[in-house]
């Protein structure tokens, strides 16, 4: 994929050799447990900010306690965040360290990992969702299978697109073409665009199964 950080509704955090060294120690074999949690937390953190820079704002004047007045601005509207368990849970800590008790919702959904198709098996989310912008969490796009079922879930509770922000640590030029060819307006915040996607439908290069080495191994 040419210039992806060009494409519309594809936000790419800069490549700063900071960031190829985060990604450098979680895309390693060697690399344990407790450090690819440590530096996946860091990456999740970095696409947290990214996603809150897109949130609107109006004018607002504080004064500071030199009694002059600033011409600052405040945050509009609401948020909230939505795990694809089990991965997806990964990412909620993140969005809290920025965002004290912001609420969360969850869904669960599964990759066969025959056929690569995703299924369904429980949501729960916020009442008012449709009221609220939402980070939908997960770390991985490879086939875009997941995300699509998830956010079919969002869209049929009243959310719309615009006002969805998809974070991912890394996806697939295939993964980024088939989410937007069903929802072109929503944001895909990623880390990483992968080269492609192997027969098993497996990110390449990719970091292995980010559910298992976060929470597993
Ligand atoms: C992984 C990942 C995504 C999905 C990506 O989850 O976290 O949800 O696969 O693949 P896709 O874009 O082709 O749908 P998995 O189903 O392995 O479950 P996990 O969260 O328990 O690891």
């Amino acid at each position: 994929m040419s210039a992806p950080e060009e494409q519309k509704n594809v936000l790419l955090l800069p490549q700063t050799n900071q960031l190829l060294g985060l990604y450098s120690i979680i895309r390693s074999k060697d690399t344990h447990r407790s450090d690819f949690v440590f530096y996946s937390d860091r990456i999740i953190r970095l696409l947290v900010e990214r996603g809150l820079d897109q949130l609107p704002v109006e004018k607002h004047t504080v004064t500071t306690p030199l009694n002059v007045d600033y011409e600052g601005v405040g945050f509009l509207g609401k948020i909230c965040g939505v795990s694809i368990v089990r991965a997806g849970e990964s990412m909620e800590q993140g969005l809290r360290d920025c965002c004290r008790s912001v609420r969360i919702g969850k869904i669960l959904i599964q990759r066969d990992e025959e056929t690569a198709l995703p299924k369904l098996f429980y949501e729960k989310l916020p009442e008012d969702i449709a009221d609220r912008y939402v980070f939908l969490l997960d770390p991985m796009l490879a086939t875009g299978g997941s995300a699509i079922l998830a956010t079919d879930v969002l869209i049929s509770r009243g959310v719309k697109q615009e006002r969805i922000l998809f974070l991912n640590l890394l996806t697939s030029p295939e993964g980024i073409r088939n989410y937007h060819a069903k929802f072109p307006n929503i944001k895909i915040i990623t880390g990483g665009i992968d080269d492609k996607l192997d027969d098993k439908k497996r990110l390449v290069p990719g970091l292995g199964d980010f559910g298992d080495r976060y929470y597993c191994i």
